[in-house]
């Protein structure tokens, strides 16, 4: 039975299904609805403190009895340089002109990191997985959660990232092929024209490690989980595809640019926010790349991008969104999950007629 395996048993799931973590765009509304469906919400906690991460949670938990996974990105503090800031304040300039923002700000800059506070109230408030992006935290802070009882995964974009983090203790692994939209998750410095798309990564994490895989990138139907299936994933993680759900926290422009993309509108940059991420091309995308200066170290750089989003103007707006945007439905989350696991059984059920 496709559905049922140790990964779905642990976290006590009926579907193999995991809803993306995707920052403030993953509210608990959505992640609500969708562990409803008997799947795995997720809540990214990109940029927020314990106190409001623990509010998310309750949010969650007033709409819902099922598991949570709560998401880190994780990056170390760094100082933006100050030439690079001033070339990339010049190059906005007009930009902020015409939407008349007023002048460029300077960029704001934090961490990522579990700190103490977030560390207490996760093993206070005991969420079913704890998810990781850019590597996983110091062993004692893996150790805590995992003492906690607490369900640890990663992404890998490279076998050897899969390994790495099997080293560090996590339960399992995200294979994220390049197909994925937002954030790459390399952690290991990995040259981007040498990541796998899901196809090739995916077989090949499966056999390099023992720990469930979990199959990300470009999954929005039953086809393609099918397809992670029978290529052994032990479940999927869709993020794109519940962005078009009406329980995500999505921007109009943001929307609309969903509604109108189609299979080669997506490219990765690591202009908008100073990480390499999956985006539909805007004119923004191509003017900063067009610069030929280098991004504010992240996610300072973003501090740049965001308040052009007020004018909510699609082609000055951070469009993340992954090779199968215009796969996408408009439609409850609810309805999605039902939707994903009808063609799945259909999918498996044609292959083996
Ligand atoms: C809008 C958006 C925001 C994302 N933010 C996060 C995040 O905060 N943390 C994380 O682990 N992954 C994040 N991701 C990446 C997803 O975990 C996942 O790898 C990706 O969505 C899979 O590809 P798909 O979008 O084609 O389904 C984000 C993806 C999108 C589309």
């Amino acid at each position: 039975m496709w559905s049922k395996n140790t990964f779905t048993e642990r976290l006590n799931l009926t579907w193999p299904i995991l809803q993306a973590p995707m920052g403030w765009l993953s509210s608990p509304a959505l992640a609500a609805a969708v562990s409803n469906e008997g799947a795995l919400g997720s809540l990214g906690m990109f940029g927020y403190s314990a106190e409001d991460a623990e509010r998310r949670i309750a949010g969650f938990r007033q709409q819902s009895g099922g598991s949570l996974n709560v998401n880190y990105p994780l990056w170390p503090r760094s100082a933006p340089r100050s030439e690079t800031v001033e070339r990339m304040r010049k190059r906005l300039e007009p930009h902020y002109a015409a939407k008349e923002l007023g002048p460029v700000p300077y960029p704001t800059n934090s961490a990522g990191e579990v700190t103490a506070e977030h560390l207490d109230m996760l093993l206070r408030v005991k969420p079913e997985m704890v998810s990781f992006h850019f590597g996983v935290p110091e062993p004692d802070i893996v150790q805590a959660i995992k003492d906690a009882g607490i369900f640890i995964i990663s992404s890998a974009t490279t076998v050897a990232e899969a390994l790495a983090l099997e080293r560090a203790g996590v339960d399992a692994i995200i294979a994220q092929g390049l197909e994925a939209g937002g954030h790459r998750g390399t952690f290991s410095g990995v040259d981007l024209s040498l990541q796998p798309t899901l196809v090739a990564l995916l077989p090949q994490a499966v056999d390099a490690v023992s720990v469930p895989v979990i199959a990300a990138g470009g999954i929005a139907d039953g086809r393609q989980m099918a397809a992670a299936f029978v290529m052994g994933a032990s479940a999927v993680q869709l993020g794109t595809a519940f962005l078009h759900c009406e329980e995500a926290n999505v921007l109009d422009a943001h929307r609309r640019a969903l509604l109108e993309s189609n299979d080669a509108c997506t490219l990765v940059t690591d202009m908008l926010t100073g990480r390499p991420a999956r985006y539909i091309r805007n004119r923004l995308t191509d003017d900063l790349i067009a610069a030929k200066i280098e991004p504010v170290s992240f996610p300072a750089q973003l501090s740049l991008i965001a308040p052009l989003e007020k004018a909510g103007d699609p082609e000055f707006s951070v469009l993340l969104a992954g090779q199968s945007a215009s796969m996408g439905r408009n439609s409850s989350a609810s309805t999605l999950v039902k939707s994903l696991v009808e063609e799945t059984e259909r999918s498996l059920r044609r292959l083996l007629s």
